[in-house]
């Protein structure tokens, strides 16, 4: 099995790029965020724990997350690989993720990271606001929150997968299309 990790800041475009690369690739896509948000709205306990601190822009307990990717690798056959998207997230999920492959023998593949500049981030997102309604859109000071938890937690990660010979950025502006073909073209020499 191929682990790819979708990195990147908010509003970078990791969904919009996954639903090509799972296609292309033959991969599960994960989002953390996805799964976490159908929580939210079947109500279950696990989502209401989430909602409060999705809606600050903050990231949820490192358990939460770690124990729901365990469960999709566990559930989901018939692939190539997985395409990880939004998670790892902070240092420990990265090294708990490492530990959940070790128990099978399997690593990261790679980690394919999109980046744009802050200004960008902001104003993809309120776009994307428009459209889809996420709570965690609903405004500057809630995206502002997010790119601090981004940089403070997430970043980090770009030094942890660079020490491991894991990663791959690419500039993520431009054009949907534009930003596919970088994609595929470091993925096609993974
Ligand atoms: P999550 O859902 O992962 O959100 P995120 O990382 O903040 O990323 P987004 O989904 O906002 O952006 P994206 O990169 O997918 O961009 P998109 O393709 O939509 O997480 C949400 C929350 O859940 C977190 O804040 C946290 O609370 C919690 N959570 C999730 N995972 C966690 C974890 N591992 N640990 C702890 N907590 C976790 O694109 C954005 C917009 O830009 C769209 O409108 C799109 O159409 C547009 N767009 C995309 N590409 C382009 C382009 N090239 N040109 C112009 N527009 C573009
Ligand atoms: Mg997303």
């Amino acid at each position: 099995m191929k682990y790819f990790i979708l990195f990147g800041p908010p509003g970078a475009g990791k969904g919009t790029q996954a639903t090509a690369m799972v296609e292309k690739y033959n991969l599960h896509h994960i989002s953390t965020g996805a799964l976490l948000r159908k929580e939210i709205a079947a109500g279950t306990e696990l989502g209401l724990q989430a909602k409060a601190l999705i809606e600050k822009g903050c990231l949820v307990p490192d358990e939460v997350v770690e124990g729901m990717i365990e469960n999709e690798f566990k559930t989901v056959t018939g692939v190539d690989g997985f395409l990880l998207d939004g998670f790892p997230r902070t240092i420990p999920q990265a090294e708990a993720l490492d530990a959940i492959l070790a128990k099978t023998s399997e690593e990261v593949t790679a980690t394919v990271s999109i980046m744009i500049p802050d200004q960008m981030i902001m104003e993809r997102i309120k776009g994307r606001a428009l459209k889809e309604g996420r709570a965690d859109d609903a405004s500057e000071d809630i995206i502002n929150n997010r790119i601090v938890t981004y940089h403070n937690q997430t970043e980090p990660l770009i030094e942890y997968y660079s020490k491991a010979g894991r990663y791959n950025e690419i500039d993520g502006v431009g054009t949907i299309e534009e930003v596919q073909e970088r994609i595929f073209e470091v993925m096609d020499r993974l």
